[in-house]
Formats: C-alpha cells, sequence, structure tokens
C-alpha cells in the first residue's frame, strides 16, 4: 500500500487548510479558492518550468513556518515558493503585497500598448484584469516604447509582438506538446523577444494551444481576428470524434454560426486538455461538432458577461411580459 505522506497546515489571508508537504503557496490558495488565490501571468500547472517570471503572483509571508516563526523579509513568488507546515500568508490582506502588484503592472505596461478596444483578447486578457485592479491612470514611462511589426506565423497565428510580456507559456507549450519547437525567445533584457527562425515555420498538429496559454492578446487566431467582441459571443461544450485528441472543446457561437474553436479552461484560465489545429481551425460548421450545452465561464471578467446558462429557468417570473 503507498505510504501515506503527512500533511501540513497552511494560512493564507485567515484560512488554513492542510496540504501535501512540496505545494507552493499559489496551488494552496486555488484549492482554498475566491480571493486568496494570488493572479499568475506566467504559471501554467500543466506546463513544466513555468512560473518564476512575472512576478505576479507575490505575496507575503509573515510567518516562515512552526519551526522558524520568522516573516521572510521579501515578498515571494508563490507560483514557486512550496509551504512550510505552519506558515502564514498573506495575499489580499497584505498593503506591501497591493503596492508591489501596483509596481508589477505598471512595468508589465511600459511596453504593453492599451489597445485593448482593437485586441482579439479583450475581456479576456489576465493583464486587462490585473491593470483594471492595480493599474495607474497614466504611465511614467517617457522612453521610447519598443515596437514591432506584426508577424505571421504559420496559417493561423498572428503575432503582435508589442503586445507580449515575455511569460515564455508558449514557449513551454510548443517544446512540450509538439514535435519540433520552431520558435523561443531571442535576445535578452529589454531587447528580448518572441521569434520563428523562419517566419512561416510554426507548423505542426498542437501549435493552436499557444493561442490559448498566451495571457495577453501577443498570439492570436486569424480565423477569428475581428470577427466579434469575445463577450458578444456564446460559449457552448462541444465534441467530436478526433484522432488526434480529445475533440472536447468550445465552440463561441454567434446565433448559429461557430465563430471560434477554443479549448476548455478551467476557473484559474488554464486548459487541462490541449486540442489539434484541425478541431481548432478547420471545423467551424455546426454539424462538425456535437453541441452538449452552454458553458459555464467561471471567471471575473468581462468575458463573463451576457453569459446565460439557463436564461428564463421555468420557476423565474418575467419581469416585462408583452
Ligand atoms: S507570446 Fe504570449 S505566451 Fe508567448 S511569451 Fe509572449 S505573452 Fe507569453
Ligand atoms: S505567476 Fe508567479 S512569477 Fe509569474
Amino acid at each position: 500500500m503507498a505510504e501515506q505522506t503527512e500533511k501540513i497546515n497552511v494560512t493564507i489571508d485567515g484560512k488554513t487548510i492542510a496540504v501535501d508537504p512540496g505545494t507552493t503557496i499559489l496551488n494552496a490558495a486555488r484549492i482554498i479558492g475566491g480571493d486568496v488565490v494570488p493572479p499568475a501571468m506566467c504559471y501554467y500547472s500543466s506546463l513544466k518550468g513555468s512560473g518564476g517570471k512575472c512576478r505576479t503572483c507575490l505575496v507575503e509571508v509573515s510567518k516562515g513556518s512552526e519551526k522558524d516563526p520568522r516573516p521572510m523579509p521579501k515578498l515571494v513568488a508563490s507560483c514557486s515558493t512550496p509551504v512550510m507546515d505552519g506558515m502564514e500568508v498573506k495575499n489580499k490582506t497584505s498593503e506591501r503585497v497591493n503596492d508591489a502588484r501596483h509596481g508589477v503592472v505598471e512595468f508589465l505596461l511600459i511596453n504593453h500598448p492599451l489597445d485593448c478596444p482593437i485586441c482579439d483578447q479583450a475581456g479576456e486578457c489576465h493583464l486587462q484584469d490585473l491593470a483594471f485592479e492595480h493599474g495607474l491612470e497614466k504611465t511614467r514611462y517617457e522612453f521610447k516604447r519598443r515596437t514591432f511589426d506584426k508577424i505571421d506565423i504559420g496559417e493561423y497565428i498572428k503575432l503582435h509582438m508589442t503586445r507580449c510580456i515575455l511569460c515564455y507559456r508558449c514557449v513551454y507549450t510548443a517544446d512540450q506538446l509538439t514535435n519540433q519547437r520552431e520558435h523561443g525567445v531571442m535576445k535578452r533584457g529589454d531587447a528580448a523577444e518572441i521569434s520563428t527562425y523562419i517566419q512561416n515555420a510554426l507548423d505542426n498538429d498542437f501549435i493552436g494551444n499557444v493561442i490559448d496559454v498566451c495571457p495577453v492578446g501577443a498570439l492570436t487566431d486569424k480565423t477569428f481576428r475581428f470577427r466579434s467582441r469575445v463577450w458578444y459571443t456564446k460559449p457552448m461544450d462541444a465534441h467530436r470524434d478526433c484522432k488526434k485528441c480529445s475533440g472536447k472543446a468550445v465552440a463561441w457561437m454567434i446565433g448559429d454560426e461557430i465563430a471560434r474553436i477554443t479549448a476548455r479552461k478551467d476557473q484559474f484560465g488554464e486548459v487541462k486538455e490541449f486540442i489539434c489545429n484541425e478541431c481548432r481551425f478547420d471545423k467551424k460548421e455546426k454539424t462538425d461538432w456535437v453541441i452538449e450545452g452552454p458553458r459555464h465561464i467561471d471567471r471575473h471578467s468581462v468575458i463573463s458577461a451576457n453569459k446565460y446558462e439557463d436564461p428564463i429557468p421555468e420557476h423565474t417570473p418575467l419581469l416585462n411580459k408583452a
């Protein structure tokens, strides 16, 4: 019989939970759920090596552990710091964290354009949500911003490098999900950029997933670009028989037409079952899919607006009966 490991206790924003040793503060917070969960722009639970780059998940450790109760002097990245028994952590309840998050958002926005009104990611963008909660009204940055031409990488994906926050998620996705990675982060420091060796070479069966893992609008789906604001679409769980992937997806519909296909994301914006390019880009007819029913959007963002899973429940009286 497998040996049972003893759980350890961690308290985050006053809520205590017992978790397995080795669990990170971020994952312990995700088990508790709700407000205590720090935002995460670069960590992605299914991608090995992700995390530790964006600093949005910083938290304050006000008590190190039962054995050594001293607080940690600096804020720590919750996505890569394991919990200790008796550890006490502050996220929402810490002024220091709040201040630091303001700074991180200001830093991320130094080069990121505020082009939400024309960006396809608007409404489901993690940086937009963060800027809404922690952003300043205007930038203090006085230098020239980085500019790049938009690049077609492959037949279906458009790269807006100006929007990229260099989280590396797409690089890990290509590395770990496809059989040949052809893009990566070139150069270093403020010259760093996502690039391909040959511009049109992102070509393999699962590369479309880089669009879903990108937390901002840097990688967009060319089959959906500018077709609709995402909050006007109706997400439906859908599936089809597919030889390459699970075939489980979300069909984002406008009326009776499928406007785009994405993988299914959880409440932290993460995909657990990645889908193939054929399902994502080539199957846009309603007859290609078995539509299961409305998708529950469990996210605090504009994307949740206008999503009625049960628009007129039987027990609800109609307010404005004509
Ligand atoms: S393109 Fe998107 S996923 Fe890739 S590093 Fe930039 S922000 Fe991250
Ligand atoms: S999510 Fe932890 S550093 Fe980016």
